[in-house]
């Protein structure tokens, strides 16, 4: 199935119409950002939406499949194909997983900065807090906790700086521990003003920057002693260029400590008691996958992959944790915990600017 003639077609009919990108969105129910991403080829409908679509653009499903509008002739012939073409689709699904769980399959998409970028923020400045709670310090998320870890060190009259921020939780932790300067950065307005609203409530003053991790914001060079992340790395559409710019950010033998969605965990589901290896361990395509009825792209990256780019980037490895911790694992009993004894849910990395 060719998604940029689909996506072209989509974009032809809409015109021929008089729609707007935005109006075609509303009648839709969808954003302008989704139509936007489908005429450029980049992610199809989903299926909920395709009848009602077909029936606003005069065309078929048949049509919308094959990119053009079909003669008697050439109907039957294109049905066929592109049956074929979706169960080949639907046999090699990839799936998302999250805690464990499949929650939906997940699609490929081209690597689009733009795209993921607005993808994700649009995510997090809306529904993306409710996922928020367990990913901000003390917890590395998971079953991995700094109490148990002690990875972040004496903090007291340290300068830090925190990526993807979030609502600002994990810095108050920071605060708490005695650190002098508190800084932070993230993609998400709306996230920054959450955390700037909790922080002046707890009578904390921090510096928040909205500005993707890739880019180099208003931060100073060999400034500070600790960079540090809680599930907020993997979001980077370019590790190399964040790994250097932490490590541009940093003092010499400044620490940087993040965590992490375990690779191998977005491999592995449970099915009927057993588990089952879904997804390929060496697949790190982008991806685009739905969660709470939003759009979020991600790519699955190796661990290979984080330890290389650290060390290409500068940086000497101290720890790697994969571990959980056991009274955690202990006091639930969830599928997600019950998974956690099995194999890592999310990695530790400390590695410190040579
Ligand atoms: C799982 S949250 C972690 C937040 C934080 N640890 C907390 O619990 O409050 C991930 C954060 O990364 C941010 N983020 C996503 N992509 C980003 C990017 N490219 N650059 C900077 N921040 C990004 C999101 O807006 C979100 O606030």
């Amino acid at each position: 199935m060719d998604q940029i003639k689909i996506g072209k077609f989509i974009s032809e009919l809409r015109k021929e119409r008089n729609m707007t990108q935005r109006e075609f969105a509303e009648v839709l129910g969808v954003s302008d950002k989704t139509i936007s991403k489908w005429e450029c080829g980049n992610g199809m409908p989903e299926v909920s939406i395709m009848p009602t679509l077909c029936s606003v653009l005069g065309i078929t499903l048949n049509e919308l499949f094959s990119g053009t509008r079909l003669s008697r002739d050439d109907y039957i012939l294109k049905a066929e194909e592109n049956i074929i073409s979706l169960v080949q689709q639907a046999e090699n699904v990839k799936n998302n997983i999250v805690g464990g769980q499949i929650i939906g399959s997940a699609s490929d998409v081209d690597y689009c900065v733009d795209n993921i970028h607005c993808a994700n923020t649009e995510f997090w400045d809306t529904i993306g807090s409710e996922f928020l709670g367990s990913t901000a310090l003390p917890s590395y998320g998971g079953f991995t906790t700094e109490d148990r870890l002690g990875l972040l060190g004496n903090l007291h009259n340290k300068r830090t700086l925190e990526i993807g921020c979030g609502n600002g939780r994990s810095i108050k932790y920071v605060h708490d521990k005695g650190a002098k300067e508190l800084w932070g950065i993230d993609i998400s307005p709306k996230q920054l003003k959450r955390s700037k609203i909790f922080l002046s409530s707890q009578g904390i003053k921090a510096k928040l920057i909205c500005v993707p991790m890739e880019k180099k914001g208003e931060i100073p060079n060999n400034y500070f002693d600790l960079v540090y992340s809680v599930f907020g790395i993997g979001w980077s559409t370019d590790l190399k260029k964040t790994f250097s710019l932490i490590h541009s950010y940093l003092k010499k033998d400044g620490k940087f400590v993040f965590s992490w969605s375990h690779p191998i965990h977005k491999c592995v589901y449970e099915q009927n008691g057993k588990y089952i290896f879904g997804n390929s361990y060496f697949d790190e395509k982008w991806y685009s996958a739905n969660m709470g009825g939003k759009e979020i792209m991600l790519s699955n990256r190796k661990l290979s992959t984080y330890i290389n780019t650290l060390s290409e980037s500068g940086f000497k490895i101290e720890k790697i944790i994969e571990d959980s911790d056991e009274n955690l694992l202990k006091s639930e009993n969830s599928e997600f915990s019950i998974k956690a004894r099995k194999m890592p849910v999310l990695f530790v990395i400390k590695a410190s600017k040579i």
